[in-house]
């Protein structure tokens, strides 16, 4: 018989419940497990009824962030053997609670939306494919590689705190296009970026850029907008769309 793990899982429906309450559940673990599978088990093998984000199961959606032993985790990519037991699995804890471990993103993906993450593309369109030197796109590639899960907007402090702010992964999508030498949109994103809830709002903790899953420097990349800010003359606080 394969050892067994004791997972504490948050179960909560806020239609029905008074308040969250942790529920313990053995579940029986091979050596390379990760904590997804052992969420998966407790489905199909324990109580169906349990509820949580997942779908690549790859760690490439960004559908299953949790709050995992008290550290933001994507469940996909979390080995039961580097945890030590029990495990504690929370839903993220900045976001109101749907059921269990499902959480509403709608604040995230709103705040995200604020900066146009699209590309807005400058005349004249080529008749073919935008040519960039290597330098124009290491200025923005990095970005590319969020995949938007919020683990760094729930590790923050200052959203943590109440403190009015864009959040982490928005600034982030603002430097990806801000920097992307095919886009005219700049302008308009260090506007909103400029906004007392902007990226000044950051105090940096550095926290985001532990727990970000994809090793996106995310600190480091909310400073090169301020840096922007800073030398674009944009004022904290004037965004008049912020
Ligand atoms: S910056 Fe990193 S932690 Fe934040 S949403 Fe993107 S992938 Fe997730
Ligand atoms: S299930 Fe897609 S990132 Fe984990």
């Amino acid at each position: 018989m394969a050892p067994a793990v004791e997972f504490r899982v948050t179960r909560y429906d806020p239609a029905a419940d008074e308040q969250p309450r942790l529920v313990s559940y053995e579940v029986e673990v091979a050596a390379a497990d990760r904590v997804l599978d052992g969420l998966e088990y407790i489905k199909r093998r324990l109580d169906p009824s349990v509820a949580f984000r997942r779908s690549c199961a790859h760690g490439v959606c960004g559908s299953d962030a949790l709050v995992i032993n008290g550290t933001v985790r994507l469940a996909c990519k979390t080995l039961l053997q580097d945890l030590e037991p029990p495990l504690l699995v929370e839903p993220l804890a900045t976001f109101p609670v749907i059921r269990d471990l499902v959480v509403d993103l709608t604040s995230f993906f709103e705040a995200t939306r604020r900066v146009r993450p699209w590309l807005e593309a400058g005349e004249p369109i080529p008749e073919r494919e935008f040519l960039q030197t290597p330098a124009e796109l290491t200025a923005f590639a990095e970005g590319t590689k969020c995949i938007l899960c919020a683990s760094c907007v729930t590790a923050c402090p200052v959203v943590k705190r109440g403190t009015p702010y864009i959040g982490p992964a928005a600034v982030v999508q603002g430097h990806r296009f801000v920097n992307d030498s095919r886009d005219v949109g700049a302008e308009a994103r260090l506007r909103i970026l400029a906004a007392a809830d902007g990226a000044g709002a950051c105090e940096n903790f550095f926290e985001c850029t532990k727990v970000c899953p994809r090793g996106i420097l995310v600190t480091k990349r909310i400073n090169e907008i301020k840096a922007m800010l800073q030398a674009g003359g944009y004022v904290k606080g004037d965004a008049a769309d912020g």
